[in-house]
């Protein structure tokens, strides 16, 4: 497979073929989820919780994010990495400039921010120096404490309303990808429609152009209680890889998600 960059996905998008992502945090596991073809890994914050223990993303540093990053970039075999900005690394742009500096060097092809129509002028401006942003709107983890909990957004008519135009606004100030995390599914097909830019969806329904999961979500391996939009891969897989590429597969069928795994 040749490299995966942010033209391949964007022309999939256009030819409305669908692609995969998945976290990798390490070496190892970039090395076998980029081999089976998945197209992008996302070094999340969520290693807060999966690789640290921690009860949410607020931990995590910019050094954890580019000690990772490093690793998952020397494991990678061409598939596109993106990065999360940690908690409070791009509250001013001229944070953001620094910590996707970071990032970058650390060996990202593009960095995610979580945060609605206040980040288009970091977008701007990161996007004019030549660093690819995607913007996480829906349930952002990091916002935990203001959203008052992990659940599904987008619910009321208003709410709704403001995502679309978070959504164009941030399109237009030059964001490269869009993720929606925890959203309806309607919501997530009209914002998907809308957007010129592929949109990868996290329990927002089946119409997104990608998917994404937690990896150790989707091998069954994460302790307490599955979330009502992962589906254990392992259990019908002998191997991880076989579990990775039978992810890779639905995903880009569009027999993942299903009904079952989305909000209405
Ligand atoms: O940190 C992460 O893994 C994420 C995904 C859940 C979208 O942001
Ligand atoms: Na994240």
């Amino acid at each position: 497979m040749s490299n995966v960059t942010l033209h391949t996905l964007t022309e999939r998008k256009a030819a409305g073929e669908k692609f995969a992502v998945l976290t990798a945090y390490d070496a190892t596991f970039s090395h076998l989820v980029s081999k089976a073809g998945v197209e992008m890994i996302l070094v999340g914050d969520s290693l807060g919780m999966v690789l640290q223990g921690h009860d949410s993303t607020l931990p995590v540093s910019l050094d954890d994010m580019a000690y990772h990053t490093g690793a998952v970039a020397r494991g990678n075999q061409g598939a596109m990495i993106m990065s999360d900005l940690p908690f409070m690394s791009y509250a001013t742009v001229g944070q953001a400039m620094e910590s996707s500096a970071k990032l970058m060097q650390a060996g990202a092809h593009i960095i995610k921010i979580e945060g609605g129509r206040w980040l288009c002028e970091s977008v701007a401006l990161l996007s004019e120096r030549g660093v690819p942003v995607c913007v996480h709107l829906g349930l952002t983890p990091q916002a935990v404490n203001k959203l008052g909990g992990y659940k599904v957004q987008g619910r009321t008519r208003e709410s709704a309303l403001e995502m679309i135009e978070d959504a164009r606004k941030l399109e237009e100030a030059g964001a490269s990808m869009l993720l929606l995390e925890c959203v309806p599914t309607v919501l997530a097909q009209e914002i998907t429609m809308n957007a010129g830019i592929p949109v990868i969806g996290i329990g927002a329904g089946p119409h997104t152009d990608a998917q994404v999961l937690v990896l150790q979500d989707m091998l069954g391996i994460t302790p307490g209680r599955r979330p009502k939009f992962v589906k254990d891969f392992m259990a019908q897989s002998d191997s991880i890889d076989a579990a990775v590429r039978l992810y890779a597969e639905e995903v880009r069928n569009g027999s993942f998600p299903s009904k079952e795994h989305g909000f209405e």
